[in-house]
């Protein structure tokens, strides 16, 4: 983990009022694994307040070299700042910070669902499984279309199923109806987006009376993401707190909701 300013190589409205933000990717992030994010400071302060999380959504090679992206939907003072960063603008950010997803070894089937932004973190994920030859089945949902990532910019590899609440995309209502269709047929599933989508996901698993792994990136609200203000914590069901930002992001369902 590092405090680094990064300079903005490219700035994208990619769909709807969600923003991707491409920054030079200094040597130390080529350790970062998906799942994982970084604090990003609007502005030249390190005010905690205008501190926002974000995962890392895809990595690639630019011109001068390694960049990273950030997916993010535009709803205030921090991401309006950040959304207009043009090219050769600095971002101040700290990371990688947490736990990223844990892809089993030797498994081919994976199922990632995602609801909303929560799409950010599963795009890089995707296009390591796929990388690694592993087969992809990606569920995206949404209130509309408009929040649904282009499938154009999947990998080709990648089944797409798409829900919308409103029926303008793909299936009518919400992914939990494809998750539990694909479920026997994953090694292991993989998640990221509000909380009653986990909860939700947790009990269509327990009431088919799967036992197959499924990691959920949480998405909390943190001002720190270091493990100092508590902002982040969480109470699993069983008992006990625990941080988003340092014993997660991702936790198994089951250590939350069971
Ligand atoms: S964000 Fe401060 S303890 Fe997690």
């Amino acid at each position: 983990m590092k405090s680094f300013l990064a300079e903005v190589t490219e700035s994208v409205r990619l769909y709807g009022d969600t923003h991707a933000l491409w920054l030079r990717s200094p040597d130390h992030l080529a350790s970062a694994v998906p799942g994982q994010f970084l604090m990003a400071y609007a502005g030249e302060s390190y005010d905690p307040l205008l501190g926002r999380a974000f995962s890392i959504f895809r990595v690639r090679r630019g011109p001068g070299g390694p960049e990273f992206g950030v997916l993010f939907d535009v709803v205030g003072r921090g991401t309006d700042w950040l959304s207009r960063r043009r090219e050769g603008d600095q971002v101040r950010l700290v990371g990688p910070l947490g736990r990223g997803f844990e892809p089993r070894e030797r498994v081919q089937k994976m199922l990632l669902v995602g609801g909303g932004i929560g799409v950010a973190p599963l795009i890089w994920l995707a296009d390591s499984l796929v990388a690694e030859g592993r087969e992809v089945t990606m569920v995206l949902g949404g209130r509309t279309e408009a929040q649904i990532f282009p499938a154009a910019l999947l990998p080709s590899e990648v089944e797409l199923v798409v829900t919308t609440e409103d029926g303008s995309l793909g299936e009518t209502g919400r992914v939990t109806a494809p998750f539990e269709r694909l479920l026997p047929w994953c090694d292991q599933a993989f998640a990221c987006g509000p909380d009653p989508m986990f909860e939700a996901l947790y009990r269509v698993a327990r009431d088919a009376g799967s036992n197959k792994p499924i990691q959920g990136l949480l998405e909390a609200r943190m001002a720190c993401g270091l493990g100092i203000c508590y902002s982040c914590a969480v109470f699993p069901r069983k008992g006990g707190v625990r941080l988003v930002c340092t014993d997660g992001p991702m936790f198994d369902l089951r250590d939350l909701y069971a």
